[in-house]
């Protein structure tokens, strides 16, 4: 295919007051090679670049009083437009994100459909957050990384497009590890292990040394089906409910 036919990579473009927070972390290991790679493509849209007056002023104080500063509408709007210029205009395929921790937990499902897209606009927020005004013109999809504040949506704009990207084909070099892994069957991962067989006198639990792939299949999503049923509650009883089962995990007739 030559480069006139070629569809664009998968494209991540973030919207942020600190551009040189990237590619960071996202650069190194697969994720990076990926980028150099041409498999998905990151763009920054600089704030400051549509900052007001002489001194490029972005954020102003919240209209009512309080505490802190809130990043202006008419500074954060631009900077969206621009942000919109080639990508495709159906939200599905490109939706724009605010990074917020008022959003919408964060979830493997969320990233699986994005990885599908085109791309994402991921706007980083800094200081109080943004304009409402802006978030409701846009149409923008707040999305959280958990109940806890960080100073800035870049952090958590790295930790989505990370977790996006290397779902999008040929990025991990193993796709069967993304459908064996945490939540992708709705259950979290078996316990891991690796050589030494023995260390510090703990040894690998034998099953797994037997050769018996259908044994160790099944022991694994044992294990499985037990950790998830102890650690995280909301998604044991989720996957009962889609496997028929009871309380226990036993098949109901
Ligand atoms: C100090 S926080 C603002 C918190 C805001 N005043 C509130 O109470 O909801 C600054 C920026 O960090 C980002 N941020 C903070 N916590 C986050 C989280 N849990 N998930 C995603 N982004 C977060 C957002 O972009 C936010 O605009």
């Amino acid at each position: 295919m030559d480069q006139a036919t070629s569809p664009a990579p998968w494209t991540a473009r973030v919207v942020t007051l600190f551009p040189e927070a990237f590619p960071g972390v996202l650069g190194l290991s697969l994720t990076g090679k990926a980028l150099a790679d041409g498999l998905w493509r990151l763009e920054t849209v600089d704030l400051r670049r549509f900052g007001i007056g002489r001194h490029r002023n972005v954020d102003d104080t919240p209209a009512g009083g309080g505490a802190g500063m809130v990043l202006r509408a008419d500074v954060v709007g631009p900077a969206l437009e621009a942000a919109a210029e080639g990508a495709p205009q159906e939200h599905a395929r490109w939706p724009v994100i605010y990074l917020s921790p008022r959003g919408r937990p964060f979830t493997q499902a969320m990233a699986q459909g994005w990885s599908r897209g085109a791309g994402l606009t991921l706007l980083a927020g800094r200081f109080e957050g943004v304009d409402e005004r802006v978030l409701e013109h846009f149409a923008v999809e707040e999305v959280s990384l958990g109940d806890f504040v960080l100073s800035g949506g870049e952090i958590a704009a790295m930790a989505l497009i990370d977790a996006t990207v290397r779902l999008i084909p040929r990025v991990l070099g193993n796709q069967a590890s993304v459908v064996e892994e945490s939540f992708a069957h709705g259950l979290l991962e078996h316990p891991q292990y690796t050589r030494p067989t023995v260390w510090e006198g703990r040894t690998i639990p034998e099953i797994l040394l037997s050769g018996h792939h259908a044994r160790i299949a099944a022991w694994q999503r044992a294990q499985a089906e037990a950790l998830t049923k102890q650690r995280r509650p909301d998604l044991w009883r989720a996957y009962r409910g889609t496997h028929g089962m009871d309380l226990d995990g036993d098949t109901e007739l």
